[in-house]
């Protein structure tokens, strides 16, 4: 089990994103490789997550956050943007939730 989530680690790669600024308490949706991906900055921290609704598709970075909370603007599911978990439905399957850093100015997303 323990070197399985070993090899899971090294697949992981990073990949530079081109989200411009993201002041504190916003989130920017950026292609990430075939995927939309929201980063959201929350006092200071990036935070990156899939910016697809489980429930319905719909857009999350053009949600509400509420601390570590996205709320979908569509139909109102929660995801906690730390684990991907679901917080409240109507979605019921989470969402991919990845790394995020930046280096030289430069953002960065672990995508697996
Ligand atoms: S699409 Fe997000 S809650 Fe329905």
């Amino acid at each position: 089990m323990e070197r399985e989530g070993k090899e899971h680690h090294l697949m992981s790669e990073w990949v530079k994103v081109e989200a411009g600024e993201i002041g504190d308490g916003e989130i920017t949706a950026v292609p990430v490789g075939e995927r939309m991906v929201a980063i959201a900055n929350v006092g200071g921290n990036l935070h990156a997550f899939d910016d697809v609704c489980t429930h319905q598709h719909c857009s999350l970075a053009e949600g509400d956050l509420d601390g570590l909370v996205i709320e979908c603007p569509c139909h109102g599911s929660q995801f906690d943007i730390t684990s991907g978990e679901v917080v409240n439905g109507p979605a019921t399957e989470p969402i991919d939730v990845f790394e995020a850093r930046e280096e030289d100015g430069q953002l960065l997303v672990a995508l697996e």
